[in-house]
């Protein structure tokens, strides 16, 4: 049994200072639930002079990322740089040097995740990757591990803390500017912050929740999307005289021939669970043939939030190396199944005269489709009157 691994870490931002903080202030605990003793070695950065708040010592620096993947020493490599310029060639060089990698970064993922996991499976290392959709909930290990004997038919939710965020304190009656330079303070937006407000990081989450739910092949930019840069304070006053709150969802449902999906703006009635989100927080919302209905919610951006997703997966990978699991069976992505179809889901939605360019979601979005085929009734699952069959809703 290998009773301890080395770590490395590359970027050390919002996620990654949190991430080497608990590493080496939670140091008893994650070794004592993990069964493995560890050393952080290294953390690279692109600029070493930075002044950052964190204990960290000095020597643990380097702008040399090659060489944290390198050093042989090193069996974890914690990746939170972002984006995809520098982190695609780092962390396949890490999984082609045979180091198990663990990482937030969902722009990745959403793109070449498919590939990346066929490289991992191929060297018998990990690639987890929890913290990049919902940051601290626990959405990818519910649909990898725990709905995995179920057939999960539709997933829709509030993906992205910084739309959130913004669209709630413009409801305070913040300006949309204001609102999103708080959101960046806080350490919610991305390096890009038109990644967030675009719709483009929950396009990213979408499609990673497509992969995982439905076993399907969708890569993010087969998504449509539109995001919250039209969104005025008239528009969300507007709304709250109707009883609805503009929300970003992210939406997607199973079809014979692949899936409906789609990232917008849209109207929420102001008592369902999306409309009562604020500031970073986030609700998955997962339609399952036995389980039904289920939902998880709670903080989706943010450093501590996330590091704690990432540190999951780190102990997880701990325990691995501390049990030499033969990690090479976890090729599950290798199977994914190519999808036909990606088509819109939202433009069966209603809308309202007052407020014509957004859509009103409904829980039953997941019928718009699935009514026309046979659906069996199962718990959690209402009567269509359309269709005579049962369909989830999402
Ligand atoms: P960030 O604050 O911008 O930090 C990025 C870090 O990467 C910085 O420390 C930067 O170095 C370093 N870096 C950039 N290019 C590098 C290179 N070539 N070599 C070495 N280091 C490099 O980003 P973040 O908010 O922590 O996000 C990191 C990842 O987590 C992203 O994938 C993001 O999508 C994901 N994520 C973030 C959140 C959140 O709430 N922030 C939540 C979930 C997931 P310098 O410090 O020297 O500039
Ligand atoms: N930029 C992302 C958000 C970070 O605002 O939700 C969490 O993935």
């Amino acid at each position: 049994m290998k009773l301890s691994a080395g770590i490395g870490i590359l970027g050390c931002g919002t996620v990654g200072s949190s991430v080497a903080d608990r590493l080496q202030r939670e140091r008893a605990a994650i070794e004592s639930r993990s069964g493995v003793r560890y050393e952080l070695r290294a953390i690279a950065v692109r600029d070493e002079a930075k002044v950052r708040a964190t204990s960290l010592g000095r020597e643990l620096f380097t702008t040399d990322a090659g060489s944290v993947i390198d050093d042989p020493q090193i069996d974890v490599v914690i990746e939170c740089i972002g984006g995809t310029a520098d982190a695609t060639e780092l962390v396949e060089r890490a999984l082609d040097r045979g180091r198990h990698v663990v990482t937030a970064n969902k722009d990745l993922l959403a793109t070449q995740g498919p590939r990346l996991a066929a490289i991992a499976a191929s060297r018998g290392v990990t690639l987890r990757y929890e913290a990049a959709v919902g940051g601290a909930i626990p959405i990818v290990r519910s649909l990898d591990d725990a709905l995995a004997g179920d057939e999960v038919r539709a997933i829709a939710g509030v993906f992205n803390g910084t739309c959130t965020s913004v669209l709630s304190a413009m409801e305070d009656g913040a300006n949309y500017a204001d609102a999103l330079l708080r959101a960046q303070r806080l350490g919610y937006a991305e390096a890009d912050p038109s990644n967030d407000v675009e719709g483009h990081d929950a396009a990213h989450k979408l499609a990673l929740l497509v992969q995982l739910a439905f076993n399907l092949a969708v890569l993010s930019p087969r998504i449509r999307r539109s995001g919250i840069t039209a969104i005025t304070r008239r528009d969300i006053a507007r709304a709250r005289m109707l009883g609805l709150r503009i929300r970003l969802i992210a939406a997607a449902v199973r079809t014979p021939d692949g899936v409906q999906a789609d990232v917008a703006p849209l109207l929420v009635p102001g008592d369902h669970s999306f409309a009562k989100t604020r500031g970073a927080e986030n609700v998955a919302r997962v339609i399952a043939r036995d389980a039904g209905a289920l939902e998880l919610r709670g903080a989706g951006a943010g450093g501590p939030a996330t590091a704690s997703a990432v540190l999951g997966d780190v102990v997880t990978t701990l325990r691995a190396i501390g049990e030499r699991h033969d990690l090479s069976h976890r090729g599950r992505d290798r199977a994914l199944q190519p999808a036909l179809e990606v088509a819109p889901l939202f433009d069966a939605l209603p809308r309202h005269p007052d407020l014509a360019h957004l859509a009103i979601w409904e829980d039953d979005a997941g019928t718009i489709d699935l009514s026309k085929h046979r659906v069996h009734a199962a718990r959690g699952h209402r009567v269509d009157k359309r269709s005579q069959g049962a369909c989830p809703q999402v």
